[in-house]
């Protein structure tokens, strides 16, 4: 695995590979690899010939009094974990790289930015269109894997790519879990067995909600109703939100009639969990798929 730390040198890596044509894969991630991570390793070294994994903890995509500082950094054990799967290249840049001094310039995707994460975390997905975009321009990859876990984020980026004509395709990969249902998060790190085993009410909410709608439920609201009891039943839980949104457009919706993302951010003891799953009416969901 060749460890790269230059944007000017994966450039001149990924141009002599498309010269000898080479398809590219690249797995943007912010490392503490986990399971989640390695399956988009998987899916990427399955759709393309050379598969590069980055590694940037980006503080702009940091609010004030988050958790920048405390993000969990790892990268000797990220590096063996990507050595043993057969990564081709690891591209881990420092901040000088990514942001000289001086950096002035920001992608801003609008509208679908502004809602459920957006609302929470303001400027929070201007730091990742941003790095993501910075990502690309030095990888120049035929494709890049996202995981499902942060929905929006991956609507977010296909629109950005889209709207400016990057040729790249735009992978999204399951989200994977814990035998317990607990989402994959490098953020699950800050908590403890007790506190997972606590966390797994998001999970078992969302389940409930999706089997509502399996079932013919269309209101929203009383969906989210159900969900919202469900964790806050669980000690130590703070809901940012549970919402029910159009699976494409992220649109809220009066009504569910299609396909619905099914969604929510929740605080357990002072750690901020995001999970989803998608769902429409009268449609089973295929078991740990399309989450
Ligand atoms: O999903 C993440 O880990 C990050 O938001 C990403 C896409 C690597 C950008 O920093």
């Amino acid at each position: 695995m060749r460890n790269i730390t230059r944007i000017r040198n994966l450039q001149r890596i990924s141009a002599g590979l498309k010269r000898q044509g080479r398809k590219i894969a690249l797995v943007p991630t912010m490392g503490a690899l986990h399971r989640g991570h390695l399956s988009l390793v998987t899916k990427a070294q399955k759709l393309a010939d050379t598969t590069i994994v980055s590694i940037y903890v980006n503080p702009k995509q940091f609010g004030e009094g988050e958790d920048h500082e405390r993000y969990p950094r790892q990268l000797s054990a990220d590096r063996a974990k990507l050595k043993k799967l057969g990564v081709n290249i690891l591209f881990a840049p420092d901040d000088a790289e990514m942001y000289p001094g001086g950096y002035s310039t920001f992608v801003e995707v609008e509208g679908v930015t502004s809602k459920l994460e957006g609302v929470h975390r303001p400027g929070h997905f201007r730091g990742v269109t941003t790095i993501v975009m910075k990502l690309l321009q030095a990888a120049s990859p035929d494709l890049a894997v996202f995981g499902q876990k942060d929905a929006q984020q991956a609507l977010v980026i296909k629109k950005m790519v889209s709207e400016l004509n990057v040729p790249v395709k735009i992978v999204v990969a399951p989200t994977v879990r814990e035998d317990s249902g607990l989402a994959m998060s490098s953020r699950n790190q800050y908590l403890n067995e007790e506190q997972k085993e606590r966390a797994t009410c998001i999970y078992r909410g969302l389940r409930l909600g999706g089997q509502m709608v399996i079932e013919g439920e269309t209101d929203p609201a009383r969906v989210v109703e159900s969900i919202t009891d469900i964790i806050e039943n669980t000690p130590g839980t703070r809901i940012d939100y549970v919402s029910v949104n159009d699976a494409n457009s992220l649109d809220d919706l009066d009504n569910i009639g299609g396909r619905a993302l099914i969604s929510a951010a929740v605080w357990l003891d002072g750690v901020r969990l995001i999970d989803n799953i998608v769902c429409a009416p009268g449609r089973r969901r295929k078991k740990h798929r399309h989450d």
